[in-house]
C-alpha cells in the first residue's frame, strides 16, 4: 500500500471520528441526533455504524493542516470541493454522514444525507472516486455483514443505507447495499466469494420493483448464486416497514417470505394489468410463459404451470404447448 493511500485512509478515519463527535457530543449535532433518533436509530446503533454529522462550517481544513497534512493531499481526498481560486470548501455540509468502509472495515468514503428535503440538492451525496474509493467495488456494510453472510449462507441486498440499518436493528445482519446505483460485476464477485444465495430486498414501490427485475436480469447470466426476492408490501421500503410493523415482523418476513425469482415475475407482470380483461390476461400469460421457458428443471416448471392452469382455467397441455414455442425461439 502506498504511503499516500495509508495517509488518505487515516484522513477518512479521523474525519469520521470528528463528525461522530460533533453528532453525539456537541450542540451543532443536536438536530441531526434528534433526526436519527426519530428515524429509530438509538445511540448504540449510531456508534456501531459510527454515524456522524457535518455542520455548515469549515472545520476539516484547519483540522488536517494542524496535523501537518499538505494541501495537495487535502485536494485529492475528495473531502473538499475546490473553488475557482484554488481554495477548498467542505464537500459535506449540513448532512448526516454514513461512513462507507472497505471489506476490512476501514473508512474510505462518506455518503451524506440532507436532514430536510431540498429541491436544489440531492438527498444523498457520495464522496467522489479517489485513490481509495471506487464505488463500483464497494458494498455498504460488507465489512460487518460478511461473517453473518458466511454463517447464514445467504446475503440480502437492499437499496438504501437506512434499509441496511433498519434490518440490522431487527436482527437481520447479513444485509448490504450498493452505492445508490445498480449492482456492478465487482459487487457480485464480492458476494459470490462468500455465499451461494442472494436475496434482493429492494423498495416495494414501483421504481424498486423495476430495479428488482433489472437486478435479476443482470444477475442470472452472471452468477451461480441462487436468487430470491424479499417483497416489502404496501409499496414501502424495508426501513418504513420496520417503522410501521416492528422489528419482529421484519425478521419474520426476511426468514419466511422469500419468493423465487419466478414468483417475483408472476407478481411483477401483474402490475398495471387488469387480469379480468382478456387482452391483459393474454399478455400476462405470454410474459410468464416466456420466463418459464427459461427454467431448466421440468419439476419446477410443472409447479408454476399447474398454478397458472388452475388460476386461469386453462388446460396444462395448452400452456405447455405455448411455452414450447418460446423455448425453441429462445435457444
Ligand atoms: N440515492 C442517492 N441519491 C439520491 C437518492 C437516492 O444516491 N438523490 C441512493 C441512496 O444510496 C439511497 C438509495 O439510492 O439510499 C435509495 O433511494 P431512496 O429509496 O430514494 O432513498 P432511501 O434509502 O429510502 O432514503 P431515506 O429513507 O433516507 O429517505
Ligand atoms: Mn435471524
Ligand atoms: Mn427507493
Ligand atoms: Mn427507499
Ligand atoms: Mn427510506
Amino acid at each position: 500500500e502506498s504511503s499516500e493511500t495509508t495517509r488518505m485512509k487515516t484522513m477518512y478515519n479521523d474525519a469520521a471520528h470528528l463528525f461522530n463527535h460533533i453528532l453525539v457530543n456537541t450542540a451543532m449535532g443536536e438536530k441531526a441526533l434528534t433526526y436519527l433518533h426519530e428515524r429509530g436509530l438509538d445511540d448504540a446503533m449510531i456508534q456501531e455504524f459510527n454515524l456522524g454529522f457535518a455542520p455548515a462550517k469549515e472545520l476539516l481544513e484547519a483540522f488536517f493542516k494542524e496535523k501537518g497534512l499538505e494541501h495537495q493531499l487535502l485536494r485529492k481526498s475528495g473531502l473538499f470541493v475546490e473553488l475557482q481560486d484554488g481554495s477548498l470548501k467542505e464537500r459535506f455540509q449540513n448532512r448526516v454522514l454514513f461512513p462507507i468502509r472497505d471489506p476490512r472495515g476501514e473508512t474510505i468514503a462518506f455518503s451524506g444525507r440532507l436532514l430536510i428535503k431540498d429541491d436544489k440538492q440531492p438527498k444523498y451525496l457520495n464522496s467522489p472516486e479517489t485513490l481509495i474509493f471506487n464505488k463500483r467495488k464497494v458494498l455498504f456494510n460488507f465489512d460487518k455483514a460478511k461473517s453473518k453472510i458466511r454463517q447464514q449462507k445467504s446475503a440480502i441486498l437492499f437499496e438504501g443505507f437506512m434499509d441496511v440499518l433498519a434490518a440490522y436493528r431487527a436482527g437481520v445482519e447479513n444485509g448490504v447495499a450498493s452505492m445508490g446505483t445498480s449492482l456492478t460485476n465487482e459487487q457480485v464477485y464480492l458476494l459470490e466469494r462468500i455465499t451461494d444465495h442472494l436475496d434482493i430486498c429492494y423498495d416495494g414501490d414501483d421504481p424498486g420493483q423495476h430495479a428488482t427485475a433489472r437486478a435479476i436480469n443482470l444477475l442470472e447470466p452472471l452468477t451461480k448464486m441462487e436468487l430470491g426476492v424479499l417483497h416489502i408490501p404496501e409499496k414501502m421500503d424495508p426501513d418504513e416497514y420496520v417503522k410501521k410493523y416492528g422489528s419482529e415482523k421484519f425478521h419474520e418476513l426476511a426468514h419466511s417470505s422469500r419468493e423465487t425469482t419466478i414468483a417475483f415475475y408472476m407478481r411483477y407482470y401483474e402490475q398495471d394489468r387488469n387480469l379480468a380483461n382478456e387482452a391483459d390476461q393474454l399478455a400476462y400469460l405470454a410474459d410468464v410463459l416466456q420466463r418459464l421457458a427459461k427454467i431448466k428443471s421440468p419439476v419446477e416448471r410443472d409447479i408454476y404451470l399447474n398454478q397458472l392452469g388452475k388460476r386461469f382455467g386453462i388446460e396444462k397441455s395448452n400452456l405447455e404447448a405455448q411455452l414450447q414455442t418460446y423455448a425453441t425461439k429462445d435457444s
